[in-house]
């Protein structure tokens, strides 16, 4: 496995790579390394010549400083997590090398209307962060399909637009998330969390399921689920809910109800470990 830390390294690497014809595939990450990245990595690994994986805390993407400061570090355990999922390539840059301190314009990339709600509308600049360094990852890896998990469901649909709609020339895939035996969605953010909040945040996933479970087996109206969830969520004294959303499953449009593929989707706050989760339902 090679480990590079500059972008000049990079390009080398992945010209040599493309000059020999080899196919590209491509994990971004921010580290801290769990199963849920490592389930990007299985379902890429076969399914390209070359495994590129990036290991970098883009600062960009932080509307909370603490929240950046504390973001959890763990290189060698990182790398041999990488090694075992039999990674080819780790970019693992110091932020200068993607933020020279010299340059001081920062393009903004804005897409309004995938953007503006859920996180984007309570995280206010982190999605230009993630298309910042997306574009700036891809524009050097070059990679023919590149994995997002379906955990950060947002994203993925905001990446696979943006680079759909500037004709960059990749297959985004989407990968399912991967959950504790509790159903709590993996997260590096998770390890933050005490026994009592890990123990409350699995009131998450169990929200969604009870909704998904009376959205198929009753009429319930899509403000009747919000409300279920709510209820769940906040039997919980600790948890304080950011959003429940229920929208489009395909561009996060306002939907009346159930009769198109949609996206039940929460984010909370215990003490100050922001959480997300979501479940797609198909169409009744
Ligand atoms: P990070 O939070 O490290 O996540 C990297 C990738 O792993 C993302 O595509 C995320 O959706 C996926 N992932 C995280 N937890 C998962 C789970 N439980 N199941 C399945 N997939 C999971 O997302 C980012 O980093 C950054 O925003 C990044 C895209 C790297 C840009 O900086």
């Amino acid at each position: 496995m090679i480990v590079v830390r500059t972008l000049s390294e990079l390009s080398g690497r992945i010209q040599e790579f493309k000059k020999k014809g080899r196919s590209l595939g491509f994990v971004p990450t921010m580290g801290f390394l769990h199963d849920g990245h490592r389930e990007l990595m299985r379902r890429a690994r076969p399914e390209s010549d070359v495994l590129v994986v990036s290991i970098f805390v883009n600062p960009t993407q932080f509307n909370d400083k603490e929240d950046f400061k504390k973001y959890p570090k763990n290189e060698s355990g990182d790398l041999d997590i990488c090694k075992n999922e039999k990674v080819d390539l780790v970019f693992l840059p110091e932020s200068s090398e993607i933020y020279p301190e010299e340059s001081t314009i920062q393009p903004v990339i804005r897409i309004p209307e995938l953007m503006n709600k859920l996180c984007g509308a309570t995280r206010p600049g982190h999605f230009e962060g993630v298309l910042l360094i997306i574009t700036k990852l891809f524009l050097r890896v070059l990679p023919d399909r590149a994995y997002f998990g379906l955990k950060d469901y947002q994203q993925y649909i905001l990446i696979k637009n943006y680079l759909a709609s500037i004709g960059f020339p990749v297959d985004v895939i989407g990968v399912p998330t991967v959950r504790e035996e509790s159903g709590l969605a993996m997260s590096s953010r998770n390890s933050r969390l005490s026994n009592e909040e890990l123990e409350d945040a699995t009131l998450i996933s169990r929200a969604l399921n009870l909704a998904q479970k009376n959205i198929r087996t009753k009429n319930i109206s899509i403000s009747e689920a919000r409300e279920i969830i709510r209820d769940i969520l906040l039997s919980s004294p600790r948890i304080r809910i950011d959003y429940v959303e229920i929208l489009g499953a395909d561009h996060l449009e306002e939907v009346e109800d159930f009769h198109s593929d949609t996206l039940i989707a929460i984010a909370v706050f215990l003490g100050s470990v922001r959480l997300i989760d979501n479940i797609v339902m198909e169409k009744k």
